[in-house]
């Protein structure tokens, strides 16, 4: 029969809590379904960085690079400096194993969102830009504790900090290679085709950061070329989070890179109904990585409010790349049915409901797969 290895890295904050809701989803589909899973769960996250040091070590990775796919909660943890966790698993994760697209799909299943229906999919590049991690900090002029030595490439006079030494200051490199932007162009130009949309609309900015977007916008209209039923719209990424907001709709694929995939995620995950519902798959030609697109939540965690939906949208991506489409289809079917069947109070809190507020989901009598919302439950 049917059998995947899965990883699974519950990670900090409300992760383990929204893992836990998906992986009973699983469990459910894959008896309904036909198909084992074998699941090898890993501690990587706050606590355990704080008790070895270790955020995700090499053969750790070595191993989970053998897995059918991963499912990942969310890292993040007031105790840790920012960027220690998310950068030493999250983006260690993703840049191992050249995951270059993060997908992100948004929908209001059957429900519009706060604005009214919305549709769309963020394909958003997953290894350039500002996330690099080339840079530092220095004092004056002088001192350059960063990645690139200062006078390795040509400054062209931009950076006032060297006339008049500032006291402090920070320098992040944002990198595009061309090929990178042509890869995750032919990515969202093939999606188009195969979704039977006519346009892949670019967040850019190419008219503040010239040569960053300059050189990624020549790359996907160089790409654009080769089709002939899909056109390509460049927008500046601040009026198309104006027209998103303004106009929420139908909007086919929106390519972006990373920074700003980031930052429109956002925006639409709150227009699709809220942070909680929103998944996302990070996509390579190896192992690829599923997870909610929102973090460790640490305002709510521990209380039982997290939304699960999101994993568990996000576990309905990891089983379409799996090959079990039709479970996939069942999990969003079952979330549209629940999104477009509860009352208004049935709802999550953040779509004005009561499910989440003090008296939590409910997810903690561990029923889920159909699991509890209000009495009622969702069927896989
Ligand atoms: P966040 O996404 O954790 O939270 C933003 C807001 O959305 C909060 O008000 C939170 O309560 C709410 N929210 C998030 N998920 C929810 C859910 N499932 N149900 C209901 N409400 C939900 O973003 P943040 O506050 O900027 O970050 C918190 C931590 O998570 C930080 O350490 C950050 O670095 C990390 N983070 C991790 C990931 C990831 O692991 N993929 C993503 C984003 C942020
Ligand atoms: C996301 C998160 C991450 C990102 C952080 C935690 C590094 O915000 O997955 O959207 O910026 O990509
Ligand atoms: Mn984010």
């Amino acid at each position: 029969s049917r059998s995947y290895r899965i990883g699974l890295i519950p990670g900090d904050g409300i992760g383990p809590e929204v893992t836990e809701q998906s992986k009973l989803v699983v469990e459910a589909l894959s008896k309904r379904f036909g198909f084992d899973v074998l699941w090898t769960t890993y501690p990587f996250g706050a606590e355990h960085y704080l008790a070895t040091g270790e955020t995700v070590p090499q053969d750790a990775l070595e191993e989970i690079g053998s897995l059918d796919a991963l499912l990942l909660g969310a890292i993040g943890d007031p105790r840790v400096p920012p960027g220690v966790l998310e950068r030493g698993i999250l983006l260690q994760l993703r840049f191992h194993f050249n995951q270059y697209v993060n997908l992100r799909p948004v929908e209001s299943y059957g429900r519009p969102g706060p604005l009214g229906p919305v549709e769309a999919v963020v394909v958003r590049e997953n290894t350039e830009d500002l996330y690099v991690g080339i840079g530092g900090t220095g004092d004056g002029a002088v001192n350059l504790s960063m990645g690139v030595q200062r006078g390795s490439y040509d400054m062209k006079g931009q950076i006032s900090a060297f006339t008049s030494p500032p006291k402090r200051f920070s320098l992040q490199v944002a990198w595009h290679t061309f090929e990178a932007a042509e890869r995750i162009c032919r990515y969202a130009f093939d999606m188009a085709l195969d979704m039977g949309v006519d346009q892949v609309v670019l967040a850019s900015k190419s008219n503040a950061v010239k040569d960053l977007y300059g050189l990624f916008e020549e790359a996907c209209r160089s790409v654009a070329e080769e089709y002939e039923s899909v056109s390509l719209k460049v927008e500046n990424v601040d009026a198309l989070c104006y027209r998103l907001v303004r106009s929420p709709g139908s909007y086919g694929i929106i390519l972006c890179p990373n920074m700003f995939g980031d930052i429109v995620s956002d925006l639409l995950a709150a227009l699709g109904g809220g942070m909680g519902m929103a998944p996302s798959g990070n996509i390579g030609e190896g192992l690829c990585m599923f997870e909610p697109v929102h973090g460790s939540a640490p305002d709510i965690a521990g209380k039982d409010r997290a939304n699960p939906l999101g994993s568990i949208l996000s576990s309905a991506m990891m089983l379409e790349h799996l090959g079990e489409g039709e479970a996939a289809r069942a999990a969003r079917e079952a979330v549209r049915i629940y999104m477009s069947q509860s009352t208004p109070e049935e709802l999550p809190l953040e779509m004005g409901g009561h499910l989440g507020d003090e008296k939590g989901w409910g997810t903690d009598t561990g029923a889920a797969g159909g699991f509890p919302m209000n009495g009622a439950s969702m069927t896989v």
